[in-house]
C-alpha cells in the first residue's frame, strides 16, 4: 500500500454559532485517505460541510478533533515557517473566481505572487514562469497586463489554476470550481484539470454538489450529509448500485449531465430541508428525510460498513449484495 497523500482521521471541525451559545458541527467525524494521482470526489448538498473539510485538508482550518495527515505527517506539528513551506504542496481553488485575485493586481502579478512569497524561483525568472503557466492554462500573453474585471469567469478560473500551479503543488482541492461558470464552458475547464493532472502528476480532492461533474473525473466519490460520510465508492458503483437511501435519492434527482449508462429510472424526491448542523438528528443523521427510517435509526448511529470491496455505506438496513 502506498503512503496516502492525505489521510483524514476522525476529523471534526466545530464552529461557535454567532451568539456563541451553540456549536456548528460542520465536519462531524470523517475519515478517508487519498492516494497519489487519484481524483477523490466529495458530493453533497449545500451546507453539508464540504468546504470546511476542503479547507481543513489544506490547513486553512485546524481540526477541532482528529487529524489531517500529509504524506503521513501532521502539518500542525510543524513550526510556522515549516508549515508555510509544506502548505505549498497542498493548494485550493475556490468556487468564486474572484476569491483569490486581487482586483488591483494585473493578471501577471497575481500569478507571480505565490512565487514571490515562496522565494523558490530567482526573482528574474518569475515573470517567465508565470507567463508559461498562463500559456499552459490557455490564457494568451496579452491578458497578462489586464486586471481581473477585464476577464470572463472562465478565464479568471484558468488564472487561478495557473496561480496555484506555479508553486508545483502535489494536491489541489477543487472546491466547486465550475459551479459559478456558464454551463457551456464547464467542460473546457474540467478537461484542463484532467490534462494538468496527467502533466503535473497532480492529486485532486474534487468537491461539488453536482454529480454530473464529479462522476466524470473521479476515481472514488464520497457522499457527504450534514458533516459525515454516508457512502463511498467508485462512481459507477455509486450510481448503478447505491447502498444508502441518501445516495439513491441524489442519483435519482440528477438530470441530464450524467452519461446515459449511469442514469437511473425512477426519481426519489427528498422531503424537507437539510437539518441544522448545530443539532444533527440522533442516531442516523439522515433519518428525518429517509423514506425507510425505522425506530432503530433514531437510537443508534449506523456503522460504516464495507458492502463490497472498496464500497462503504452507513445504513442499518443496507445489505451486502451477492
Ligand atoms: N467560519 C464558520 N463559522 C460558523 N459556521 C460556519 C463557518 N464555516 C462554515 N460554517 C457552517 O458550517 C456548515 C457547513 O458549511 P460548508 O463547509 O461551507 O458546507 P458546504 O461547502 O457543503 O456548503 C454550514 O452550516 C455553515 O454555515
Ligand atoms: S440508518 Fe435508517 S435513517 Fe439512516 S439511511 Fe438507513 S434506514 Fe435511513
Ligand atoms: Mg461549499
Amino acid at each position: 500500500m502506498t503512503q496516502p497523500i492525505v489521510a483524514v482521521e476522525n476529523l471534526r471541525v466545530l464552529f461557535p454559532t454567532r451568539d456563541r451559545k451553540e456549536t456548528v458541527k460542520a465536519v462531524d467525524g470523517v475519515s478517508f485517505a487519498v492516494q497519489p494521482g487519484e481524483t477523490f470526489g466529495i458530493i453533497g448538498e449545500s451546507g453539508s460541510g464540504k468546504s470546511t473539510l476542503g479547507r481543513a485538508v489544506v490547513c486553512l482550518l485546524k481540526p477541532t478533533e482528529g487529524r489531517v495527515l500529509h504524506n503521513g505527517g501532521n502539518p500542525h506539528d510543524l513550526s510556522a515557517a515549516e508549515l508555510r513551506r509544506a502548505r505549498r504542496e497542498y493548494q485550493i481553488v475556490f468556487q468564486d473566481p474572484n476569491a483569490a485575485l486581487n482586483p488591483r493586481m494585473t493578471i501577471l502579478r497575481s500569478v507571480r505572487e505565490p512565487l514571490d512569497i515562496a522565494g523558490t524561483v530567482p526573482s528574474g525568472d518569475r515573470d517567465r514562469v508565470a507567463l508559461e503557466m498562463l500559456d499552459r492554462v490557455g490564457i494568451a500573453p496579452e491578458f497578462s497586463t489586464r486586471y481581473p474585471h477585464e476577464l470572463s469567469g472562465g478565464q479568471k478560473q484558468r488564472v487561478n489554476i495557473a496561480r496555484v500551479l506555479t508553486v508545483r503543488p502535489k494536491l489541489i482541492v477543487c472546491d466547486e470550481v465550475v459551479a459559478a461558470l456558464d454551463v457551456s464552458i464547464r467542460a473546457g475547464i474540467l478537461n484542463l484539470f484532467a490534462d494538468l493532472q496527467r502533466e503535473f502528476g497532480l492529486t485532486y480532492l474534487f468537491i461539488t454538489h453536482d454529480l454530473g461533474v464529479v462522476s466524470h473525473v473521479s476515481s472514488r466519490i464520497a457522499v457527504m450529509y450534514l458533516g459525515a460520510f454516508m457512502e463511498l465508492g467508485a462512481p459507477e458503483a455509486l450510481v448503478s448500485r447505491p447502498y444508502h437511501p441518501y445516495t439513491e435519492a441524489l442519483m435519482s434527482a440528477e438530470p441530464v449531465p450524467l452519461p446515459s449508462h449511469m442514469r437511473t429510472g425512477q426519481r426519489i424526491v427528498l422531503q424537507g430541508e437539510i437539518p441544522s448542523p448545530t443539532n444533527p438528528p440522533s442516531g442516523c443523521r439522515f433519518r428525518t428525510r429517509c423514506p425507510i427510517a425505522k425506530d432503530l435509526c433514531a437510537s443508534k448511529t449506523p456503522d460504516w460498513r464495507e458492502m463490497e470491496p472498496g464500497h462503504f455505506a452507513a445504513c442499518h438496513f443496507a445489505e451486502p449484495r451477492p
